[in-house]
């Protein structure tokens, strides 16, 4: 299983899977050289998600790749899995279980600016216009934040609350909030605490980590890769303050590699 993403969103994705079915082993690409993804154009997110698969396919016997990130999803989720004869599962963010927790009908999605853009999440916007009240939030700041807490660097609280304040000032709230990057889910206490009341947070994880489920419970003979490799595509020393939290997911093997 190859599982990807700018930076250390899809480990959010990589540690449900992980919980689910603690057997498999995995390849997790951290595609750092390009992060963020938010703040690149949709022509340019297809061709590097196509190259990744490309690349992790031709050296190794993957069965099914995870994207584990919104952004990648939402633009290029449809081209890639006509692209390629392997499984491709992606994060896409849905709006269906918002409507239906929702008690005050405002509901809040906070997304990259790529991922706001797309005409994915334009679609599932416009279907529930006339249910309930869609406040939406485009920032690519909130991804990098969430590197800095991962990485133990600290944050200021100021920084978070700039990227809520047009929810902030808002007379009603939203009581809901769709985290549809995968990186937010790290910063669910920190959103949390500058919010007044308690407030529901959803993300997509858990259909992907479904899915991924049900596909290795269908076939046989599922173990093809034999070790858990990390692969980064740029080197520098904020990797190295990576290294405590990817202990958990027992890595045999960490490498550069080459995406140009
Ligand atoms: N983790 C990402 C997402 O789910 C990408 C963040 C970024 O690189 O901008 O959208």
């Amino acid at each position: 299983m190859l599982i990807f993403d700018s930076g250390i969103g899809g480990i959010s994705i990589l540690k449900n899977i992980k919980k689910k079915l603690p057997n498999k082993n995995y390849i997790y690409l951290l595609d750092n050289k390009e992060f963020p993804y938010g703040e690149k154009k949709e022509s340019f997110i297809i061709k590097r998600s196509i190259k990744i698969i490309n690349k992790i396919i031709n050296l190794y016997p993957i069965q099914i790749v995870v994207i584990a990130c919104n952004t990648v999803s939402t633009i290029s989720l449809h081209i890639l899995k006509k692209k390629f004869n392997i499984p491709i599962v992606g994060v896409l963010p849905s709006l269906d279980q918002a409507m239906k927790i929702t008690q005050n009908k405002k509901v809040g999605i906070i997304a990259t600016k790529a991922t706001i853009k797309s005409s994915y999440v334009k679609n599932i916007i416009s279907k529930y216009t006339n249910h309930m009240n869609i406040e939406v939030i485009a920032t690519n700041e909130l991804a990098r934040i969430a590197e800095k807490k991962i990485r133990k660097i600290s944050f200021s609280n100021f920084e978070l609350k700039k990227i809520f304040y047009p929810w902030m000032i808002l007379a009603v709230q939203p009581d809901t909030i769709y985290l549809g990057c995968t990186h937010f889910s790290f910063l669910k206490n920190e959103i949390q605490n500058i919010f007044y009341k308690p407030i529901n947070f959803l993300d997509s994880y858990t259909n992907t980590t479904k899915i991924v489920k049900k596909y290795f419970l269908n076939i046989k003979n599922s173990q093809n890769i034999k070790k858990n490799v990390f692969l980064y595509s740029k080197y520098n020393k904020n990797l190295d303050k990576l290294l405590y939290i990817l202990k958990k997911y027992k890595f045999n093997d960490f490498k550069k590699i080459n995406l140009n």
